[in-house]
C-alpha cells in the first residue's frame, strides 16, 4: 500500500444520525407506497445496508454494479455497467443509492438508464456530494453530507480497493 494518510472527516455518529434523518423523510415522501430501492455497487452497499433498515416502508432491493474510477482517484469519464438489476421497474417507486456524486456522470448514466424502463417515480439519494466536482447536472433528491473537491474513502468508498471497510470517512493524502 502507498504511503497514504487518512484524517477522520465524519464520524460513525455523525453517518447514523443523518441516515435516520434521511429515513424519516423518505418514509414521508413515500408513505403507503412500495419502494425499489437500487444499491449502486461497489462504493454504497453499506450506506444502503443502513438505509434500508431505517425504512418503515415496503422495500424490495435491488443491485447494480456500475464502475467509472479503475484504480485511479479520477473519473475515466466512461462509465461502464458490471451488473444489471433482476426486475422489472416499469410502474414502480425506485430509489437510487449512491456512495458519492462527483463528477456527476455516473448518476447521469443512472438516470438516463433506469429512466428508459419507464419508472413511476425515480428519487436519488447520495451519502456524500461534491458541488465543486459536477460538470454533469443531476439532481439528487437526499444528499447526506457535502464534501470538498478531495478523495475519500471508508464506510463502502475506496483507493484502489482498500478502506471500504471503515466505519468512518476520512480523507486521503498522498506522502509521496
Ligand atoms: P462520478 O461519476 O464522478 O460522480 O463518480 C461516481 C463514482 O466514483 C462514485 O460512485 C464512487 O464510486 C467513485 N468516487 C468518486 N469520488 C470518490 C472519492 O472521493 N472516493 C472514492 N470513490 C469516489
Amino acid at each position: 500500500m502507498e504511503n497514504l494518510r487518512l484524517s477522520p472527516l465524519i464520524n460513525e455518529s455523525q453517518i447514523q444520525k443523518r441516515i435516520l434523518e434521511i429515513a424519516k423523510e423518505l418514509d414521508r415522501d413515500f408513505k403507503g407506497e412500495e419502494l425499489i430501492v437500487v444499491c449502486v455497487l461497489k462504493g454504497s452497499f453499506m450506506y444502503y445496508a443502513d438505509l434500508i433498515r431505517a425504512l418503515n416502508l415496503d422495500v424490495k432491493c435491488e443491485f447494480y454494479g456500475l464502475s467509472s474510477y479503475g484504480d485511479s482517484t479520477k473519473s475515466s469519464g466512461q462509465v461502464r455497467m458490471t451488473l444489471d438489476i433482476n426486475a422489472s421497474i416499469e410502474g414502480k417507486n425506485v430509489l437510487v443509492v449512491e456512495d458519492i456524486v462527483d463528477t456527476g456522470l455516473t448518476m447521469k448514466y443512472l438516470l438516463t438508464n433506469l429512466e428508459s424502463r419507464k419508472p413511476k417515480k425515480i428519487k436519488t439519494t447520495a451519502l456524500l456530494f461534491k458541488p465543486e466536482a459536477v460538470k454533469e447536472k443531476c439532481h439528487i433528491d437526499y444528499v447526506g453530507f457535502e464534501v470538498g473537491n478531495e478523495f475519500v474513502v471508508g464506510y463502502g468508498l475506496d483507493f484502489q480497493g482498500y478502506y471500504r471497510n471503515l466505519p468512518y470517512i476520512a480523507s486521503v493524502q498522498n506522502m509521496n
